[in-house]
């Protein structure tokens, strides 16, 4: 694989990692950005997002010269071989994917991008786009090639290195060809499209991974209702190879800034070519009433009433590893929970500062001052080692309620408390009897 010259516009989780990632294996990569702040900080190898591994590559690519960053795209596009556009698509009036980014940076680029250049979208952008680039570029020099991004939050330098196919798509063979073998070192499955089927790719594994989840989410409620365990039951079927072990974790619904996004985008696409995709919006209302149960149990656990019970909230994030608050279910169950009339006192191990409707404290045990329930809603690995003989002895009543399945019930029933968690049968505090 010989070193090429690549520029990557916009500098957020995925961007910012495409462009680390690409100069670590040997190309020479300049992000650009409009924040300027934020490329002189990253240009001091200061790295604002939680992401493990990345600020060492940044750091990295910095000191060898292979990696650097620049306001703005125009000027840097003009010696690149290749062009990644990794700016924000996020949920546009209606559910529909907002491109204004995209469009923004093909209208700033297309004219200077030299001859050849490969024009590549990384965002997740709806079917179509790769066409409607083109047409806005309006170059036949120009190659507009869809490479999407399969990278998690909290583990993407980990799924850039390690990916379990790369997917390249356009009208040019020999373009999406020439952006699969950018990635040469890594060992993976190259699947090379056409640009439809390439954009589709990842609508239709983000769609499969949210209907996987509120699939399971049902199967927890059930087992709740039939008295199984769902973490006996997803341990049955996970073996199963064509059904696969991750991905089964019942929680407080799925979150974050890609799944509702995506499970949206993809309804509406549906939409405007007249198919009425059901299934998928059933997971997303699914979703919803997932978010309605678990309040509900926190409710019940409140003794019914939310008016004026004392929650503490262990986990603000969408998910662990993050300080990803987009779409988080910590913040929408938090949220409705304080609409229902309770007070929140939340500690998440990577966010501070302010959150409307709640206290937020830097401390866990502080959450559980005076509290009526204690609620694990993002699953946290420190959640299991704090000291939960110290929370019950702050708590007022004793529920705990984790709807991540995070904790060992048995630790939870020692400390004099009692568990309750998705899918699983409660464990009730042991009363110590009256001699
Ligand atoms: C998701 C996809 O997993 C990535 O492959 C994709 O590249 C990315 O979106 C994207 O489109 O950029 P991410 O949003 O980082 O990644 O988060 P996930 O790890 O997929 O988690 C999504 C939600 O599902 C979270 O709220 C998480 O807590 C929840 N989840 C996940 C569960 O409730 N149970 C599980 O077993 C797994």
């Amino acid at each position: 694989m010989s070193s090429a010259r690549i520029v990557v516009v916009g500098t957020g989780y995925v961007g910012l990692t495409t462009g680390a990632c690409l100069a670590s294996l040997g190309h020479r990569v300049t992000c650009a950005d409009v924040d300027v702040a934020k490329v002189n900080r990253l240009s001091a190898g200061r790295v604002d997002i939680l992401e493990p591994g990345l600020a060492e590559l940044v750091s990295r690519g910095l000191a060898n010269g292979r990696l650097s960053f620049v306001v703005g795209a125009r000027e840097a596009v003009r010696s690149a071989e290749g062009v990644f556009l990794c700016v924000p698509t996020p949920m546009g009036a209606g559910g529909s994917a907002d491109l204004r980014a995209v469009e923004a940076v093909t209208a700033e680029i297309g004219d200077v991008l030299p001859p050849g250049c490969a024009l590549i979208t990384k965002s997740t952008v709806p079917v179509g786009t790769a066409k409607r680039i083109q047409a806005m570029v309006g170059r036949d020099d120009v190659p507009v090639v869809s490479n999407p991004e399969f990278l998690r939050e909290g583990t993407a330098v980990q799924d850039f290195l390690n990916p379990d196919r790369i997917v390249v798509g356009s009208d040019s063979h020999a373009a999406a060809a020439w952006v699969g073998q950018l990635y040469g070192d890594l060992a993976a499955p190259v699947v090379v499209a056409d640009a439809a089927s390439a954009e589709l790719v990842k609508y239709a594994a983000n769609c499969f991974l949210a209907l996987k989840l509120s699939y399971v989410n049902s199967i927890a409620e059930l087992c709740e209702r039939l008295g199984a365990d769902i973490d006996l039951v997803t341990e049955g079927m996970g073996y199963d190879r064509r059904i696969g072990r991750t991905f089964l974790k019942p929680g407080p619904g799925w979150g974050g800034s890609c799944l509702p996004k995506d499970t949206s985008a993809l309804v509406k696409v549906a939409e405007s070519v007249d198919y009425d995709f059901r299934m998928l919006t059933s997971a997303i209302d699914e979703n919803i009433a997932q978010r309605d149960r678990i309040v509900a149990k926190i409710a019940g656990a409140c003794g019914g009433t939310l008016a004026g019970a004392r929650i503490g909230v262990l986990g603000l994030a969408f998910k662990a590893g993050t300080n990803d608050l987009r779409d988080s279910p910590a913040l929408a169950v938090s949220s409705v929970l304080g609409a229902l009339g309770a007070e929140i006192t939340a500690y998440d191990p990577a966010v501070s500062g302010g959150i409307a409707g709640m206290t937020v404290v830097d401390d866990p045990y502080q959450v559980a001052k005076d509290a009526d329930v204690v609620v694990v809603l993002t699953e946290w690995a420190e959640f299991r080692n704090l000291d939960w003989v110290a929370i019950a002895d702050a708590m007022e009543g004793d529920d705990v309620v984790d709807t991540r399945n995070l904790l060992d019930p048995g630790m939870i029933l020692d400390a004099g408390l009692s568990w309750q968690g998705v899918g699983r049968p409660r464990a009730a505090r042991r009363r110590v009897p009256v001699s």
